[in-house]
């Protein structure tokens, strides 16, 4: 057992205190949000994550799980701190970094001896080797330990990883945080620091390529009277291509691939690189984005003003409640500066905090759908496949629909009377 510190509570500092806590360690997360680590002290959890809720009960119950406002109060008995901070995407593209950099002031004066400052948050790479240089510590490490979980699925890709990621300065410290991880089944790659800050944005630019690449193959199917369901299935039964991450939607977007895409850019730039590839593919998939309002408009004589859309979905993907960078909102927005009437639905928001003002929210799928001239699509959510849409019919004033996740019948809906349009189907 080690006794570990998580500085930062949210999507991955939670998951990372729970699971660590889940594995053995004695661990305190900290957070500056006063409000969140009340509620965690109260057996809630801020963010919706399946299972997560039960290892937070689990660790506190066995004592060995606690919250406590402030990095300062975590760290003084730690031997290894991890930091899971905000990195978000400043004005000129480059990731923002001074909340990892606040933290690491703050804290190495009063960590242990010998502890070592693991750094889960997407960096630049050389921020970690920068930090290293600067901490008035020689025998304080720092670790870069990217984090790779899916939201919706955080608890199972944290403790069944593909592989965990080790950079360090030297063997001893990457072993060292490698056996923190000794219960979970996993290959370990461990490489230097700068290595393992690029594997992170290489990650994360590759699969939005990957669904970029399937959006535009969509497009492609449409016109050319291909089956988008039946060349990905062919394409992605070659193992050098792989099935996953070929499903088309209205544009990737959540609160990592935006702003990693843009950071890896600007990396590229400032090192003296032009990554044209990648700006190819933020390119496509704000074309993307407007593609699924061109499907709208389509449906609607080309004129979406004053026509209520019924918009069902608003989180970035299905089975979470974060709507950062979501997809729906970008194509909302678009919908919107044309004069459409939004109305939406999703199981995940209950609030109109955080979304557009031009977006009213409905509370059943039903209300959004009810005298609705159009349907969207815009969330994978399981509730919207399993709808009785023969009954929805009537609801609407007209029974169209985008389906932007391609996920209903498209048979069915046809033979049920919708003017209906999806993604590359045939
Ligand atoms: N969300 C994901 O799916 C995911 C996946 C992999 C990697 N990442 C990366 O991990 C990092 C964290 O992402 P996230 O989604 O968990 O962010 P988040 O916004 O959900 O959580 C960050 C938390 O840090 C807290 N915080 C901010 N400043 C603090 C400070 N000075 N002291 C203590 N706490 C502080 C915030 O209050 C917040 O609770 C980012 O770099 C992100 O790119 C995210």
């Amino acid at each position: 057992m080690s006794t570990v510190a998580v500085i930062g509570a949210g999507y991955v500092g939670l998951t990372t205190a729970a699971c660590l806590a889940h594995i053995g360690h004695n661990v305190t997360c900290a957070d500056i949000d006063e409000t969140k680590i009340a509620q965690l002290n109260n057996g809630k959890i801020p963010i919706h994550e399946a299972r997560l809720l039960e290892l937070v009960q689990e660790g506190t119950a066995k004592q060995l799980l606690k919250f406590v406002v402030g990095a300062q109060q975590a760290v003084t008995e730690s031997d290894f701190v991890f930091l899971c901070l905000p990195t978000p995407q400043r004005g000129d593209g480059r990731a923002d970094i001074g909340a990892v950099l606040e933290v690491v002031e703050e804290i190495s004066p009063i960590i242990p001896p010998r502890a070592i400052i693991i750094n889960k948050s997407t960096v630049p790479i050389g921020t970690n080797a920068s930090i290293h240089a600067t901490i008035e510590r020689s025998d304080i490490a720092v670790v870069s330990n990217p984090e790779f979980l899916r939201e919706g699925v955080a608890v199972t890709d944290f403790l069944q990883p593909d592989r965990i990621v080790i950079g360090a300065m030297d063997e001893e410290t990457g072993e060292r945080v490698a056996a923190l991880y000794a219960e979970i089944n996993a290959p370990i790659v461990q490489v230097d620091l700068a290595s393992a800050e690029t594997i992170k944005y290489a990650t994360n630019s590759f699969l939005a390529t990957k669904v970029s690449f399937v959006n535009g193959l969509a497009a492609v199917c449409e016109a050319v009277g291909a089956d988008i369901e039946l060349v990905t299935r062919g394409l992605g039964s070659d193992q050098r291509i792989g099935s996953r991450f070929l499903q088309p939607g209205p544009g990737w977007g959540g609160s990592c691939f935006p702003k990693d895409m843009q950071a890896l850019v600007r990396i590229a730039t400032d090192a003296g690189y032009e990554f044209d590839l990648l700006k190819a593919v933020i390119e496509a998939n704000e074309q993307q984005f407007d593609r699924i309002v061109a499907k709208a408009e389509a449906l609607l004589d080309q004129d979406l003003s004053e026509k209520n859309l019924a918009l069902l979905g608003l989180t970035f993907k299905a089975h979470t409640d974060d709507l950062r960078n979501s997809p729906a909102i970008e194509v909302a927005q678009r919908l919107a500066a044309k004069g459409a009437i939004l109305t939406a639905y999703d199981p995940m928001v209950t609030s109109e905090s955080g979304i557009p003002q031009e977006i009213r929210l409905a509370a059943s799928m039903e209300q959004a759908l009810t005298d609705s001239d159009l349907a969207l699509v815009l969330t994978e959510w399981p509730e919207f496949t399993r709808a009785n849409w023969a009954r929805f019919i009537s609801l609407m004033e007209g029974p169209r629909v985008v389906d932007a996740r391609n996920v209903l019948d498209r048979k069915e809906m046809v033979e049920l009377g919708y003017l209906y349009d999806d993604l590359g189907r045939t």
